[in-house]
């Protein structure tokens, strides 16, 4: 008989739903409508078969992803998505037997990781309020603590950390020998940053990616910014070619027209500040914190009122933690998009009472 990993043998996976494009997708915190067009095109004008008969080159996104975000090459590596920037953290800097401290609810990606990998996965719950105690965390790290990781804003509820609550949690991390990662997935939704932790300190990593604001979770694009030791041991643990140039290409030419971060992002506030609106207006209980995604508690359940938007074609979060269990999550898109929402959300809650 061939042999299995004992931990990939019991690792619980729940794979994505499939034909997801012909819904209005606000489950998981894409963009729902994508790039303008006109950028798409530009791009795609540049995929010459010879362009792809190449391998990847990262060097020329490299340096220009380091020049946006005030570094040098040598403290970014490029990923196949943020996902893969996990895996291989995990797979560097976290030995057999150690655990991993998040906070929970978080990323399941995390505990996944730790389950595939056969690591301790030691989540620090919410509390009633929705906040996370920075002296829980600090608690749960102990001398087997090989990582923690602070996603800020974390999904799925989108609480930040301060300076000086991660300042304290990497100076535990320095004494317990432990590697901090700061997940900045949804970073330009808010815009502060603790980038200059991961240039400043030698144990701490930041994560970015392109699949949120920047619409183009299709292509795979992550990012790992820290100090060039940290850096270069996670190089040398990726295959060689990880990230595709089709999504280099993008990720350069975005880099190029920075005017459309701003874009992007006004368009997000718009909509956030439309649905925020309307719930305020209607009545509606929710919770809007610093990510591109809400909170809404309905009427009737919040899984009838899942499979009954799901009828009508749009895709909503719905968690089974006590914490959770009576809320929707939908991300945010622009006015358009929030209004279509709201009008077959009020008007389903509204058929059910
Ligand atoms: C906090 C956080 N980190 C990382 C990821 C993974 O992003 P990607 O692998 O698309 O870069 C997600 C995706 O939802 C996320 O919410």
């Amino acid at each position: 008989m061939y042999y299995v990993k004992e931990s990939i043998k019991n690792c619980l996976r729940i794979f994505p739903q499939q034909g997801r494009s012909s819904y209005l997708r606000l489950d998981m915190n894409e963009n729902p409508e994508g790039l303008p067009k006109k950028y798409v095109d530009e791009v795609l004008k540049e995929l010459t078969p010879e362009f792809l008969s190449m391998y990847p080159e990262t060097d020329m996104f490299m340096e220009k992803y380091a020049g946006y975000v005030g570094a040098h090459k040598e403290n970014i590596c490029t990923t196949n998505g943020s996902d893969m920037a996990i895996r291989y953290i995990m797979e560097v800097f976290v030995e057999e037997g150690k655990n991993v401290v998040t906070v929970t609810p978080s990323f399941e990606m995390y505990g996944v990781n730790c389950d595939m990998l056969g690591f301790k996965h030691k989540p620090v719950p919410y509390r009633q309020d929705f906040t996370v105690r920075i002296e829980d965390v600090l608690e749960a790290m102990d001398e087997d603590t090989d990582m923690v990781a602070l996603l800020n804003p974390n999904n799925p509820i989108g609480t930040v950390f301060t300076e000086e609550e991660a300042d304290r949690v990497i100076e535990k991390a320095n004494k317990v020998g432990a590697i901090v990662v700061i997940d900045e997935a949804y970073h330009y939704f808010y815009p502060e940053s603790f980038i200059k932790k991961a240039l400043e300190n030698d144990n701490v990593l930041v994560l970015r990616t392109f699949s949120k604001l920047c619409s183009l979770a299709s292509l795979r694009l992550g990012i790992i910014i820290g100090n060039p030791v940290l850096i270069r041991y996670i190089m040398k643990a990726r295959p060689t070619f990880d990230v595709n140039a089709v999504a280099l290409k993008f990720g350069e030419y975005l880099l190029d027209h920075k005017e459309i971060f701003d874009y992007l992002i006004s368009i997000e506030k718009e909509g956030r500040k439309f649905i925020e609106n309307k719930l305020i207006e209607n009545k509606y209980e929710y919770m809007i914190h610093k990510g591109n995604y809400v909170f809404i508690k309905p009427r009737q359940e919040a899984s009838a009122m899942k499979e009954a938007l799901k009828e009508r074609k749009i895709l909503v979060k719905t968690y089974g933690n006590e914490l959770l269990k009576d809320w929707i999550r939908i991300n945010t898109g622009s006015v358009k998009v929030m209004n279509e929402f709201f009008d077959i959300f009020y008007r389903l809650d509204h058929e059910a009472q």
